[in-house]
């Protein structure tokens, strides 16, 4: 029988920074987390200061601050070298144009220049964009459109999906190459930084409200949406780092999300060199080889990655494991989708560890929902609210539920992390508050009497497909610009690996016939122009997609428990916890 609560592995050499959850529930206060920061006695706000300056300036320059591997290619920067470097970079924007509050884009591989770019934009007080590697043409379109971009770092590679023509606010392209990679109305970054000399520092004194990053968004309704951070989102996210990410000054720290996500830039930039982490960056995608290979090579120590990730790691195999040494991981964390005990009892079989689960979302800017390395993990839960979090299930009405009963994750807002704004979207935002002082987060959940938080799935059409968040608007949109396809309804699919997989129900126009062939065709036309991620995997021909008899509108909960054998049942109910918790 397996262990439905899993103890702590405390010893002598392994003291997490918090041993007493209970006691920090009653007595911790964010503002006890602010003193962490040199602007709680200097005043000068900057996170980039913050994250790499400020440890040049407490003696850790010869750290290693980022660990770079690419197959057999390995480099290491440390703290001082990323300052000099950062500040290169911070000047070489500045020459260029950019100002304080102006948005750079980055569109660029998990690679060392993604890194200096996002902290040197941030460091002159300009707002980094990061843009997910994979993304194609209408992706990128989509995002650099809706806040009117006007500047863009890109590589020779990934500036061939960025439609110009379409984007007539990008003044400036920048590609990481010299002038002979460029086309004709791209700036070669190697030629400006060989120009670009730094006297002074080019930091840029910021409030705690002054936006820091956007992440586009999707959501289960229209294009994705810009969520915009405040460099107060520090605050928590250190505080997170230290007790969550549990870093001490030794650990080698690897996060594997891209920064285009927002756990690749909180939790593998942010958080970790907020708390002087030396981090590891692996290039590439996934590939259980090189993944496990990163951890003996670098030797991580805390290691923060996603349940399709560890499952594809479990599929690998057992003997795949045996064949690297892991004996330096310490700490190992998930997030981004539901993370099933199956996987929890894998890691503590075949690396010795417990797996930490974890939650939080874009807008919450830091995690919300922890496992902390002092407390029991009990499979299956997402585990309990961070100290200073305050949170609570209620039902369609905004009444609290009793332990056990499913209803909508809210939290109290706000706190430091929560979004400073939609990009130029107030109703959006407004959104979120329907409940007043209450942030909805669009989950459904239960609590159980200790605490613990169990998710029950999403309360809008949302997908979650390898903890890659999918709007099937986006993806609906597309199908539709494909001369075959008449309708289109998208839903996540459940998926063993995947967690969801994107599906999509189609009807063909006249004189299409439904043939392997076409629906491939379908498939590719999706996946090179928005990205590979949300091309949909399963494609079905349906005579007709059920809609509600009023508005005439798709019902994608119809679809996602759509059975080929059986008529959809059309019920046009809206209410989100009548229809998909199962009763
Ligand atoms: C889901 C990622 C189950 C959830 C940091 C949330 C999770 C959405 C978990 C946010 C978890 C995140 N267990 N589901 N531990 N963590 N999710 O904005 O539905 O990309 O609302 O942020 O992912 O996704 P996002």
């Amino acid at each position: 029988m397996r262990q439905t609560v899993l103890a702590p592995a405390l010893d002598a050499g392994n003291t997490p920074n918090l041993t007493d959850y209970e006691e920090a529930c009653r007595t911790f206060s964010w503002e006890q987390a602010e003193r962490q920061f040199s602007w709680s006695k200097t005043q000068r706000v900057n996170m980039a200061h913050e994250c790499i300056d400020r440890h040049v300036e407490d003696g850790y320059g010869h750290k290693p601050a980022l660990h770079y591997i690419e197959g057999a290619h390995q480099r290491v920067w440390t703290f001082a070298e990323l300052k000099q470097e950062t500040d290169r970079w911070a000047t070489a924007f500045r020459n260029e144009g950019v100002k304080r509050g102006d948005i750079v884009f980055i569109f660029l591989p998990k690679n060392a220049d993604c890194y200096i770019a996002m902290l040197a934009t941030v460091k002159i007080g300009a707002v980094a964009g990061p843009l997910f590697e994979a993304f194609m043409e209408e992706a990128v379109r989509d995002r650099i459109d809706d806040c009117k971009g006007r500047f863009l770092i890109t590589d020779p590679d990934l500036a061939a999906r960025v439609p110009r023509k379409d984007l007539p606010s990008l003044e400036k392209v920048f590609v990481t190459a010299g002038p002979e990679s460029c086309r004709d109305n791209e700036i070669s970054w190697t030629d400006i930084l060989a120009d670009t000399f730094v006297s002074g520092s080019p930091t840029e004194w910021v409030d705690l409200d002054a936006p820091l990053n956007i992440h586009y968004t999707s959501g289960s309704t229209g294009k994705p949406k810009g969520i915009v951070h405040a460099h107060r989102a520090m605050i928590h996210q250190y505080q997170t780092g230290h007790w969550v990410l549990d870093i001490k000054d030794d650990d080698i720290y690897w996060c594997t999300a891209h920064p285009g996500w927002v756990t690749g830039t909180v939790y593998a930039i942010f958080a970790p060199w907020l708390n002087r982490a030396t981090i590891v960056v692996n290039g590439g995608r996934f590939d259980a080889d090189s993944w496990y290979a990163a951890i003996e090579k670098a030797g991580v120590t805390v290691w923060y990655s996603a349940p399709t990730a560890f499952r594809m790691l479990k599929a690998a195999g057992d003997e795949l494991v045996g064949r690297y040494d892991l004996s330096t991981l310490r700490h190992v964390l998930s997030v981004g989708e539901p993370l099933n005990p199956e996987v929890i009892y894998w890691g503590v079989e075949q690396l010795g560890l417990r797996i930490h689960d974890t939650w939080w979302m874009t807008e919450t800017g830091a995690q919300l929902i922890v496992n902390l390395p002092s407390e029991p993990i009990k499979p299956g839960s997402m585990g309990r609210p961070f100290p200073g979090i305050d949170i609570r299930i209620l039902d369609d009405d905004g009444i609290e539920q009793a332990p056990g009963d499913i209803g909508h994750l809210a939290i109290r807002a706000p706190w430091p992390g929560l979004m400073r704004e939609v990009w130029q979207n107030e109703e959006k935002y407004r959104s979120y508050f329907q409940f007043d002082g209450w942030y909805l987060s669009g989950d459904l959940a239960y609590q159980d009497a200790d605490g613990y938080v169990f998710f029950q799935g999403r309360s809008d059409d949302m997908i979650n497909s390898s903890g890659e968040r999918i709007g099937p608007f986006e993806v609906e949109s597309k199908l539709l610009e494909h001369g075959a396809v008449a309708e289109a309804g998208v839903v996540g699919k459940p998926d063993p690996l995947r967690g969801e997989i994107v599906k999509a129900f189609i009807v063909l126009k006249p004189g299409y016939q439904n043939t392997p062939e076409l629906l491939q065709e379908i498939r590719l036309f999706v996946r090179s122009q928005l990205s590979a991620h949300a091309a949909p995997r399963e494609i079905e021909v349906l005579a007709e997609l059920p809609k509600t008899k009023i508005s005439g509108k798709i019902l994608r909960r119809q679809l996602k428990t759509w059975n080929a054998d059986e008529e959809p049942v059309i019920n046009a109910s809206d209410s989100a916890l009548s229809t998909a918790i199962p009763k």
